[in-house]
C-alpha cells in the first residue's frame, strides 16, 4: 500500500508476493488427516492385533479388555477403547512440541501465519496465558513419551515372535522403522538435549554428558523432518495393523 509514497502494512495482511499461505496449508491438511485418521483408529477398540503385531496407537494395552495385553494395569471395570488410556501421551508430547507449536499456531490460527504476515488477531499473549501456558508441561510429557517408547522396543521384540516360532515378515520390519522413527523424535527434543546437557557451567566438566548432547544436538537440528516422517509412519504402522487384522492384506514371512 503506498501511503505518501512509501510502503505501508496498515491496510495489507503483507507485502509478500511469494506462495507463503502453502506452508501453513500443508501443515493444515497433513497434521488435519493425522488427527482425523487417529481419533477414528482410537476409537474403533478392534483391529489393532494381528499377531504378533501390536498397533503403536495401543501401545502399550494397559487394560484388562486388551485384545493383546502387554502390562494388566487397569481392571475389567474399563470398557472403552485402550487406546484411550496411552494416546494422550504421545497427543501430549506432540502437542506442546517446540516445532509443532509453530507450525498450528501459524497453520490453524494464524498468529502469525508465516513471517512478514499480520497476526489474524491482535489479543494474542503468547504462552503466558491459560491454555497455552500449559505448553510448559512439555518436559513432563518427554518423560512419560520416554516410557512409551521403550514399551514400543518390547513390541518390536514380539513382532519377531510368531506363532511357530522365531520369524521376520514385512510387519516385523514395519513396527521396527516405526520404533527407531519415534525413538529419533523422541531423542532429538528440545527437553531431552537440556536434559542430557543443560544446567552445566561448562560442558568440559561433563565430557560424557557433552558426547551425548553433541550426538542430541545433531538430530535436533532434523527435528522438523523427524517429526512429519515418524508421524506419517506411525499411521502407516497403524494401517498395516489393522488391514492385517481385518483379512485385507496378507503379511509376507522373509524368515
Ligand atoms: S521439541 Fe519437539 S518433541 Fe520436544
Amino acid at each position: 500500500m503506498e501511503k505518501n509514497g512509501t510502503l505501508t502494512l496498515e491496510n495489507v495482511r503483507t507485502l509478500r508476493q511469494d506462495l507463503w499461505w502453502l506452508e501453513p496449508l500443508a501443515v493444515v491438511l497433513g497434521l488435519g488427516s493425522f488427527i482425523v485418521y487417529t481419533t477414528w483408529a482410537a476409537l474403533q477398540n478392534a483391529h489393532y492385533y494381528a499377531p504378533p503385531y501390536l498397533s503403536p496407537f495401543y501401545s502399550p494395552c494397559i487394560s484388562a479388555n486388551c485384545t493383546h495385553v502387554t502390562v494388566p494395569l487397569i481392571g475389567s471395570w474399563w470398557n472403552l477403547s485402550p487406546a484411550i488410556l496411552i494416546l494422550w501421551i504421545p497427543a501430549g508430547f506432540r502437542a506442546t512440541c517446540y516445532y509443532y507449536r509453530k507450525a498450528y499456531y501459524r497453520a490453524f490460527f494464524w498468529l502469525p501465519p508465516a513471517c512478514a504476515v499480520k497476526d489474524v488477531s491482535r489479543t494474542y499473549t503468547g504462552e503466558t496465558r491459560f491454555p497455552f501456558i500449559l505448553q510448559n508441561m512439555h518436559r513432563y510429557f518427554f518423560y512419560l513419551a520416554t516410557i512409551v517408547v521403550a514399551f514400543l522396543w518390547w513390541d518390536v521384540i514380539w513382532a519377531f515372535n510368531f506363532p511357530n516360532g522365531f520369524g521376520i515378515g514385512i510387519g516385523t520390519l514395519v513396527l521396527l522403522v516405526n520404533a527407531v522413527l519415534l525413538s529419533l523424535y523422541s531423542f532429538s527434543c528440545h527437553s531431552c538435549r537440556h536434559f542430557c546437557g543443560g544446567k552445566l557451567h561448562a560442558l568440559s566438566a561433563a565430557p560424557g554428558r557433552y558426547t551425548i548432547w553433541r550426538l542430541i544436538s545433531g538430530w535436533n537440528e532434523r527435528h522438523m523432518q523427524i517429526a512429519w516422517v515418524s508421524l506419517i509412519w506411525v499411521a502407516v504402522t497403524d494401517l498395516y495393523v489393522r488391514l492385517l487384522s481385518m483379512g485385507v492384506i496378507q503379511d509376507i514371512r522373509l524368515i
